[in-house]
């Protein structure tokens, strides 16, 4: 393939064909970033019963290479959503005296010949850089007491404790367990179970993570991510993600080895913490194996809504994967935030097309009728003047445009995609998308990235996120900057193009 087919996208990954959902099994081993992910590799619809593990490598978080697919389903059911590791003092004892390898934990999912069977954890152990994997003959390594839903185990190791610990979504909470060598899991304890109303469905691919306040190496906090899944809804009334459907919740607080404390308590939806107010960023979850003097902690998330994944109008393959973000926490004046910037890596994309400075922006004028451009990468700073609302035109035709705007008396970014489209597959689909943000010390500044089919916003420097899918014709490349109401100052802006990662 080369990639040009119609919305596919050119610097997002997505499998040269058929199904993908979430990411799976990120690892840095060796040089090399893998990418595992829910796949069909025969069909552009999810097939639950024979969902695998696709593969894909890369060297730079940028440029990817499919490799075929790492885990199949057998006699143990699907694989479904899971993590890998680095095993580096071989616990596991799979790797003899050849070294360290890497071991993965899966949800096995009964297949359709046997149905209602309860979900497991498994593991498989690739002694080839993950290239072809072995699965434990002592599988599973876990079963459920007494619930249908028990998935996605994410697996890290834990120094203090030298444990491994996994956390698992459980329906409507998650728990945590810990092993001294991938095998044999102990129950640690639980989480969310007391707090009511939070969410209207399941929980699915959790993440737990150690990472810096302010960048300052001697404070750490804890932040578990959570995806919220609205099938099998448990409480079908309540709450759900800004964007409807699938969606990202997190909790900032300590972790002991044992069990995850939060700093506050959740008492009502509106204290929820919101990794991206768009329609499409599920299942994120973190990299394993970034080496200390790296030291970033990096995610990618499947850039999908369950709401209308199976429908999408690409043909060849479906679903995809966001940019990868770097994650970081900061201090605010209403307390800490998590942050989320695109990874520094895809600045090698790079072909700037336009620099404006210091500009006032008027209502009916638009600076960049000049140019145009179908995938780009928007980086701009605004100082709020009399203007009501301004904000960018993108993906414009006589007939189409995506609007990225902001409304000043209500303080909210948005995403506009009602009018995005080539085709209306879905009525979930056709949305605006609006996330609170104050403007800080009077501006608000924006990272936008475009591409074939989707825009991912970055608010001020990625405290506020909304990451959508859109689907224009490609002949859809008008840019507008606008203003209504009155004027505002343009601080700076850059407009990039991203050269394909495909080549
Ligand atoms: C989340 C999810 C996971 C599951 C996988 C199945 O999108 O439902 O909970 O493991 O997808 O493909």
């Amino acid at each position: 393939s080369c990639y040009r087919e119609t919305y596919r996208p050119q610097f997002h990954y997505s499998p040269e064909k058929n199904w993908m959902n979430d990411p799976n099994g990120l690892v840095y081993f060796e040089g090399e970033y893998h990418l595992f992910y829910q796949h069909t590799p025969h069909d552009t619809r999810p097939d639950f019963g024979n969902m695998h593990w696709g593969h894909a490598v890369s060297k730079d978080l940028v440029h990817w290479t499919e490799l075929p697919p790492a885990i199949p389903p057998g006699e143990d059911g699907a694989i479904f959503s899971g993590s890998a590791v680095v095993d580096k003092n071989n616990t596991s004892g799979f790797f003899d005296e050849e070294g360290s390898g890497l071991v993965a934990i899966y949800t096995n999912e009964g297949n359709k010949a046997q149905p209602g069977k309860p979900q497991v954890q498994s593991i498989a152990y690739s002694k080839d850089k993950g290239r072809t994997w072995t699965k434990y003959e002592g599988n599973p390594v876990l079963f459920p007491t007494d619930t249908l839903d028990f998935r996605d185990p994410k697996v890290i190791w834990h120094d203090e404790s030298s444990m491994w610990i996994m956390v698992l979504a459980v329906r409507d909470h998650v728990e945590f367990y810990t092993s001294p060598n991938l095998k044999e899991w102990s129950f640690a304890s639980d989480f969310g179970s007391d707090i009511p109303h939070i969410h209207r469905g399941i929980f699915e691919c959790p993440d737990v993570i150690r990472i810096q306040v302010d960048d300052d190496p001697n404070t750490t906090k804890w932040i578990l991510m959570l995806s919220i899944g609205d099938r099998n809804g448990v409480n079908p009334d309540d709450p759900e993600p800004p964007a409807g459907g699938s969606g990202m919740m997190y909790f900032i607080g300590n972790f002991d080895g044992k069990s995850f404390t939060p700093d506050e308590t959740l008492e009502s939806i509106d204290t929820i913490k919101w990794v991206d107010y768009g329609s499409d960023f599920y299942a994120a979850v973190t990299w394993n194996g970034i080496s200390n003097e790296d030291g970033r902690k990096i995610w990618i998330g499947w850039m999908n809504n369950w709401r209308y994944a199976t429908t999408l109008p690409s043909k060849e393959w479906r679903g995809k994967t966001s940019i990868p973000r770097e994650l970081q926490l900061r201090t605010y004046p209403e307390g800490l935030r998590l942050i989320q910037t695109p990874i520094n890596e895809l600045s090698q994309l790079r072909k700037p097309i336009l620099s404006l400075q210091d500009l006032t922006i008027k209502p009916g004028m638009n600076v960049l009728s000049d140019i145009s451009a179908a995938k780009a990468e928007i980086i701009a700073e605004f100082e709020i003047g009399t203007a009501v609302e301004f904000g960018f035109k993108v993906r414009k035709s006589a007939n189409q445009e995506t609007i990225i705007g902001y409304n000043i008396s209500n303080e909210e970014l948005f995403v506009d995609r009602t009018k995005s489209s080539a085709t209306d597959f879905h009525s979930d689909f056709t949305a605006k998308h609006k996330a609170p943000i104050k403007p800080e010390h009077g501006r608000v500044q924006l990272s936008i990235y475009v591409d074939w089919s989707s825009v991912e916003v970055f608010g001020n420097h990625g405290k506020t996120i909304i990451s959508d899918m859109i689907f224009p014709d490609l002949e859809s490349k008008g840019l507008e900057l606008y203003a209504i109401g009155g004027e505002l100052r343009l601080v700076s802006l850059q407009i990039n193009d991203l050269v394909s990662i495909w080549g």
